[in-house]
């Protein structure tokens, strides 16, 4: 284990900032991670817990200790005939993870494909794509609290997963670190393909019977159409969360606007698409010297070149006036601003 100092985060967020950390680790084991964290030199420094940086909006140099989580392996840890647990270390890249489990048939993360990200962000903010979450194949995880260095095991319930959400991204932010992440997957799998546009392209295939790689395969193809590729223009995914709103705000809404579109939730709420809305106010493919509003998808803030993170915060601060003004909903950011 080597601490680093005056580290750029340049290549370790997707947005591409660049931005200082004044120490860096990588960690590659659990046991380093104990050992770090009950170091008494360490214990006061403010610490910021890094995965594949996906997620991530950096508008200052961190004064810090960056803690990378790189811990590997994919392991299989138990089956019977119908289900199958996996066990991941936080590092392994998210995907890597979705493709040992289609390559084994093994369903329950197959429209979760080609999130960017590792397997320890995922639980997090309860990543989710296309119909499916996170939290509908998670079984466990394991982690240690920053504070005492004590491991402990989180069950599904303790993690309290909701719409892009968990009890790491409040409560225990920046006071727990994962170290593992358990999901039990289905060794019988049934492919979900009700969202519109995954649905029309499964159509085109013209089977009788589609496996869960089709899905994947279907909703990759679409993710490379829609969604800038972090490796050629900076990005974090959605930058805001899709809003809630109750019913008699999206009724008046619809008075002004009748096209808004709205998805019932589960607990009677209104789900409107931002994108829909930061499109609506005029934003899609609007470029501001070098960061701008991505043209095929408006939740998605992008850098085109040498941005600053404060460039990419103000352009989001001035989407989230106009559609205030203009709806009078209120977006809340999906990232993790630093
Ligand atoms: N829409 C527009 N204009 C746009 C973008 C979207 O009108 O510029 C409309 C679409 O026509 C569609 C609706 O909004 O009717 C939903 O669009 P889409 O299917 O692209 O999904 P989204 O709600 O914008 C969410 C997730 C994405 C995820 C997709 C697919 C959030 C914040 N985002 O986006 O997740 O890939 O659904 O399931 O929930 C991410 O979290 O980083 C992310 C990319």
């Amino acid at each position: 284990m080597k601490i680093q100092k005056n580290i750029s985060l340049k290549s370790k967020n997707t947005f591409g900032i660049d931005v200082c950390a004044a120490k860096y680790v990588d960690i590659l084991d659990e046991n380093e991670l104990i050992d770090l964290l009950s170091q008494s030199t360490f214990k006061d420094e403010p610490k910021l817990i890094l995965g594949g940086g996906s997620n991530i909006l950096f508008t200052q140099d961190y004064k810090g200790l960056v803690i990378k989580i790189s811990i590997p392996g994919i392991k299989i840890i138990f089956e019977d005939e119908q289900t199958c647990l996996v066990k991941a270390g936080a590092g392994v890249i998210w995907n890597d993870l979705v493709l040992f489990a289609v390559e084994k048939n093994l369903g329950g993360i197959e429209n979760l494909v080609s999130i960017p990200g590792t397997v320890g962000a995922a639980p997090v903010q309860n990543i989710g794509a296309y119909g499916e979450e996170l939290q509908n194949s998670f079984h466990s995880l394991k982690g240690i609290f920053i504070n005492t260095a004590d491991e402990t095991v989180f069950d599904k319930d303790e993690c309290q997963f909701a719409y892009r959400d968990s009890i790491f991204k409040r409560e225990l932010r920046e006071k727990f670190i994962i170290t593992y992440v358990i999901l039990q997957l289905n060794k019988n799998p049934q492919p979900v393909f009700n969202y519109g546009m995954v649905k029309t392209e499964m159509e085109k295939l013209h089977k009788d019977k589609y496996s869960i790689k089709d899905v994947s395969d279907t909703i990759a193809k679409i993710r490379d159409e829609k969604l800038p590729n972090p490796t050629s223009i900076g990005n974090a995914g959605s930058f805001f969360k899709n809003p809630e709103i109750d019913k008699d705000q999206f009724l008046e809404i619809k008075k002004e606007h009748p096209d808004t579109p709205g998805f019932t939730t589960p607990n009677s709420m209104v789900k409107v698409p931002a994108g829909w809305l930061i499109e609506k106010c005029g934003w899609k493919g609007k470029r501001i010297n070098n960061v701008g509003v991505h043209a095929n998808q408006a939740l998605v803030l992008v850098n085109y070149g040498n941005s600053r993170g404060l460039d990419i915060l103000n352009l989001a601060a001035e989407i989230k006036i106009s559609v205030l003004k203009t709806f009078g909903i209120e977006l809340t950011e999906e990232v993790n601003i630093y």
